[in-house]
């Protein structure tokens, strides 16, 4: 079957998880435009809330202050921009500071329970490719299509570096190495939806792939499961 007259007729949700650095945004906006549906990057919200919460000197224990700010945290994308509350955030979402306390403020439950909820609003405006860390475990676990890309931790920390040239910040290998290590490690560990493969979920090691093969992958193994008819709907 064609996969866009199935997407548009189904409303299918392609969820991508993994560790920092393995090129899930990337891969999943370029299957998305593939696909011709939406793209929801998950982490831009704990990434979001996080960037408020330095600018406006918060700190973690201050708990009704960071709930309130997640509540009001409403992200839109334009082309690569992320804004947040109308405001272009995309520069400083990525920033060292903003990732090396991320995953502090992601371990509240109450901050995932609000975004969660966000996440899952995009499901009625249409069919819909998502990244995170619990998106085929949490937030959609009945998603048609799970992915779980894997990746050398050099490597990783390479494309990293690498995005944060792009955005203008130059940060060394070992700082980076470090800063992911530290934040796979929280993410993995948490007791609030931890990162962890779906059991439904592919696993991709995207060590040697460069991201059109990952895109090219991701979408052969859609269109494998469509025309199999193995999908539950
Ligand atoms: O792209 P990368 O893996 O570096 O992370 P991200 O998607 O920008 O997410 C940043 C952080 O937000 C993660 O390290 C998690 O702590 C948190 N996050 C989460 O807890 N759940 C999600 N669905 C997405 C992100």
């Amino acid at each position: 079957m064609n996969v866009f007259f199935y997407s548009f007729m189904k409303n299918i949700v392609v969820a991508i998880d993994g560790p920092a650095g393995t090129g899930k945004s990337i891969t999943g906006k370029m299957l998305a435009e593939k696909l011709q549906i939406q793209y929801i990057d998950s982490g831009a919200f704990y990434r979001a809330v996080t960037y408020l919460t330095i600018i406006n000197h918060i700190k973690l224990n201050e708990i009704n202050k960071i709930i309130e700010i997640t509540k009001n945290c409403n992200l839109s994308w334009e082309g690569e921009d992320i804004y947040m509350n109308k405001v272009n955030m995309t520069k400083e979402m990525r920033s060292l500071e903003v990732s090396n306390r991320v995953s502090t403020i992601a371990k509240i439950k109450s901050v995932r329970e609000i975004i969660t909820e966000k996440l899952r609003k995009y499901k009625e405006l249409g069919s819909l490719v998502m990244d995170g860390k619990d998106i085929g475990t949490v937030v959609f676990p009945d998603a048609d299509f799970k992915f779980f890309l894997t990746s050398d931790i050099n490597v990783r920390a390479a494309r990293r570096q690498q995005d944060l040239q792009d955005y203008g910040y130059q940060v060394q290998l070992d700082k980076i190495i470090n800063e992911i290590t530290k934040r796979d490690e929280m993410d993995i560990n948490r007791e609030e939806s931890p990162l962890q493969k779906a059991p439904d979920a592919i696993e991709v090691d995207t060590t040697y792939m460069i991201i059109e093969e990952q895109v090219d992958f991701l979408y052969k193994s859609i269109l494998q499961k469509i025309n199999l008819g193995t999908i539950n709907k």
